[in-house]
């Protein structure tokens, strides 16, 4: 591995690449955690009118988007490609498409550049957010991911390697978000027009269901509230639908947010009681972008004097920041890949430990 000049492992300079979904980004952080570069070109527009992420389009904006965002990061950062010590890709889970065009060029670059490669699982490194720009943090730690595809949380001793706790059966929360907002007529990505929505909404106007799969478990399910809420909106068949005025909108929106907290509330609840010996809580994805989310979290670390880290709103949605982060923790621990890292749907970890 190219060591940097000084030997000063925080001059370490890792970029990372990620296109999982419908973010083409590219940051550069150093091996102190500081993000030198963090740039995004998101493709919402490109996919509104579908009212979903098509995977086929992702792929294509992905391509026309990847140099250019590379090229920007890395002059925004201050340097050149030489100066890159590794590239960090993320390269599970996501549309396999989109990871096909990050994973290629990632390693392209590494093999031009003869650096490293270090693939890096985008869940884990949304954990990573909250440790960017950041003091050290003390494990073991719980963490949460609240994303589009994601709703898991885990037990970390270190972040390359999160333990996986629970996680959603079925829906993803972030994906709850978006489907409801789709019910109520709202833009896409859903969850920011639901949280704007809510705000003029009374949370008890509708009594949702909060999934509870078992006294211990800590698993999500959000497909029986998704149900609930269509029934609230459409109505019931057979029946006279409800009328959909601003008002019942709102507070269907509300209500639905408080319902998914209270999901994520009693779960983290759960997981804090399983784990006492946890002192410390990272959160990411781009659910935790929710002012009503940060806030429970930030009232259940402070009963717990838990050391919270949630991230700025920018590092929760996808980003290559995060990306780059996992890979610089990678690439210290003697982590690399090779040429042969194959892109892949799925995460390892979204098999449950037994
Ligand atoms: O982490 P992310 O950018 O992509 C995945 O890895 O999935 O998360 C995207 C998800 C979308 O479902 C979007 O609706 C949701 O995060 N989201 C929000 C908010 N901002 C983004 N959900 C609720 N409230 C928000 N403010
Ligand atoms: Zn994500």
């Amino acid at each position: 591995m190219n060591m940097p000049s000084s030997g000063d492992p925080t001059n370490t300079l890792v970029l990372g690449i990620e296109t999982s979904c419908d973010e083409t980004a590219a940051a550069v952080v150093d091996g102190g955690g500081r993000v030198r570069s963090s740039v995004v070109a998101t493709q919402h527009e490109l996919h509104a009118e579908y009212g979903g992420v098509v995977p086929e389009i992702a792929s294509r904006a992905h391509l026309e988007h990847l140099l250019p965002v590379i090229r920007r990061a890395v002059r925004e950062a201050g340097i050149t490609l030489s100066d890159l010590d590794a590239i960090a890709v993320g390269h599970r889970p996501g549309l396999i498409g989109a990871l096909l065009v990050g994973t290629s060029g990632a390693k392209g670059l590494a093999l031009a550049l003869d650096i490293p490669l270090v693939g890096v699982d985008h869940v884990h490194a949304h954990l990573v957010a909250g440790l960017l720009e950041s003091p050290p943090m003390t494990f073991p730690s719980l963490g949460l991911v609240v994303s589009g595809g994601h709703s898991s949380l885990y037990l970390v001793h270190d972040p390359i390697s999160p333990i996986l706790l629970g996680r959603t059966i079925d829906d993803a929360i972030g994906e709850a978000f978006d489907k409801v907002a789709a019910m109520l007529g709202l833009g896409h990505p859903g969850g920011p027009e639901v949280e704007r929505l809510a705000a003029s909404g009374d949370e008890n106007a509708f009594d949702f269901p909060v999934a509870n799969l078992g006294r211990d478990r800590i698993d999500f399910s959000f497909s029986g509230l998704k149900t609930a809420v269509l029934y609230a909106t459409k109505g019931h068949p057979g029946r006279t639908p409800p009328t959909l005025d601003e008002r019942r909108r709102a507070d269907l929106a509300a209500s639905f947010q408080s319902a998914a907290i209270k999901a994520v509330r009693r779960n983290l609840r759960r997981a804090f009681d399983q784990h006492p010996e946890v002192s410390g809580l990272l959160v990411g994805g781009g659910v935790s972008a929710n002012q009503a989310v940060r806030a429970m979290l930030q009232t259940e670390a402070a009963a717990r004097s838990i050391d919270l880290r949630l991230p700025p709103l920018e590092w929760c949605v996808d980003n290559g920041a995060m990306i780059a982060g996992l890979g610089v923790r990678r690439l210290a621990a003697g982590e690399t890949d090779n040429l042969d890292l194959a892109p892949a749907a799925t995460s390892r970890s979204s098999i449950l430990p037994s």
